[in-house]
């Protein structure tokens, strides 16, 4: 039996939450209602208590926070967008920032408000957060319009809790650990205004923020200009430069776990100017000279029983040789290897494929999501702290 809250919002297709209510039930699972305000003005909460067989949650009493799912069925345009900027107006909203179980939403509404640009914006903020949705699908509306915005089938969305709930719990072998990530790519002054910089969008590093905080670590993240949601819960220092890297990591490195997924730039201008340079028909010249080696200076320093984890970005056979050097230079346990040279994967994709080295061997993780990538390489890390 598991430990499901059932959150509903106001909508139209609140009725349908009942439905999904009773398949939960009869499963033998304990649910809990969670309702809006506006989601018993279209249906009471005693029907749902009833069908549950216990009170609608008023309070968020802390053991809803322990619960091992939260659906939201359906989940209106508003608690959706309440959701993506981290509102707790509500024992629903509240649940939804306090618990650390998986959280899966089926979105319902007019066809016009789930396509606005806003609503879009709150939907790929809560994904990048982890937050999973069902549908919406397209058809007829309750308005008599057409449209994407139905919500799913309360059968098809039972299904899908069935499956995040025989899903194995994230491990709390993280627990009471301080892992320090970077992630993003610098960007190294050529005058006020412009800079070099690289492609590195920082979704790598972050999945594996996320995937620490989810074990439960203490996570840090160095930030260098990453263009994506930063998780609840992780500890954001910005470091745009590849001097305020080195300055920010070095002076968290003693941390359980260390993992360097910025794209740290090896170069930069020699001579940057403090102020625009104005444009003139010459070439202009700049000398680069290199950047202190964070991750080398992390490997002298690096105690017994701490995890250091190099990222290799390099291209094809060749720049995989070189991260095989790289772990035996560099002073870390584990270098993952990732191929920049391909579009389908790496650099601003969602996607990659890795090669994890250490100096038990190494382990191919097939091309699947950033994320997925973060559960293969913490799962190393786990181990090699265990082996310690
Ligand atoms: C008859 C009626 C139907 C509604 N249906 C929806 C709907 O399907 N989806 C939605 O996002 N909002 C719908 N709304 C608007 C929400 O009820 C409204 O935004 C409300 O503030 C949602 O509050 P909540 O998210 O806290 O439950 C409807 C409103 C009315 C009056």
């Amino acid at each position: 039996m598991a430990r499901v809250l059932l959150g509903v919002t106001g909508g139209i297709a609140a009725y349908k939450a009942c439905e999904l209510l009773r398949l939960l039930v009869r499963d033998g699972h304990d649910v809990t209602p969670l309702l809006t305000p506006d989601a018993e003005r279209f249906v009471t909460a005693h029907t749902f208590e009833a069908l549950a067989r216990q009170e609608a949650a008023r309070d968020l009493y802390p053991h809803l926070a322990d619960a091992d799912l939260l659906v939201i069925a359906p989940l209106s345009a508003n608690t959706l967008a309440k959701l993506a900027h981290g509102l707790a107006d509500s024992v629903l909203t509240q649940a939804a920032l306090a618990v650390r179980a998986p959280v899966l939403a089926a979105p319902a509404m007019n066809v016009r408000m789930w396509e606005h640009p806003a609503t879009q914006a709150n939907v790929v903020l809560l994904r990048e957060r982890g937050v999973e949705l069902i549908g919406p699908e397209e058809g007829e509306l309750a308005e008599g319009e057409h449209g994407a915005g139905r919500m799913s089938e309360p059968d098809a969305i039972f299904d899908r809790c069935l499956e995040l709930l025989s899903q194995p719990r994230a491990s709390t072998r993280l627990r009471g650990k301080r892992v320090l990530v970077s992630a993003g790519g610098t960007r190294e002054p050529l005058d006020s205004v412009r800079f070099l910089g690289n492609r590195s969008s920082g979704k790598m590093g972050v999945a594996v923020a996320r995937e620490a905080r989810r074990r439960g670590a203490e996570v840090t993240l160095v930030a260098a200009n990453v263009a994506v949601a930063v998780p609840a819960g992780v500890e954001t220092v910005e470091a745009p430069t590849a001097a305020d890297v080195a300055r920010e990591v070095l002076a968290r490195g003693d941390a359980d776990v260390v993992v360097m997924a910025a794209a740290v730039a090896d170069y930069r201008p020699a001579e940057p100017t403090a102020t625009k340079r104005p444009k003139d028909t010459g070439t202009w010249t700049v000398a680069l000279e290199p950047t202190d080696d964070v991750l080398a200076e992390l490997g002298r320093r690096r105690r017994n029983g701490q995890v250091l984890v190099g990222f290799a970005a390099d291209e094809g056979e060749r720049g995989l040789e070189r991260a095989r050097t790289k772990l035996t230079n560099k002073g870390g346990n584990l270098f993952v290897y990732n191929d920049v040279s391909r579009t389908d994967i790496g650099f601003e994709s969602d996607w990659n494929e890795l090669v994890l080295l250490s100096a038990a061997g190494e382990r191919a993780v097939s091309r699947r999501s950033k994320e997925e990538c973060a559960v293969a390489i913490l799962d190393e890390v786990e181990t090699l702290l265990e082996g310690d």
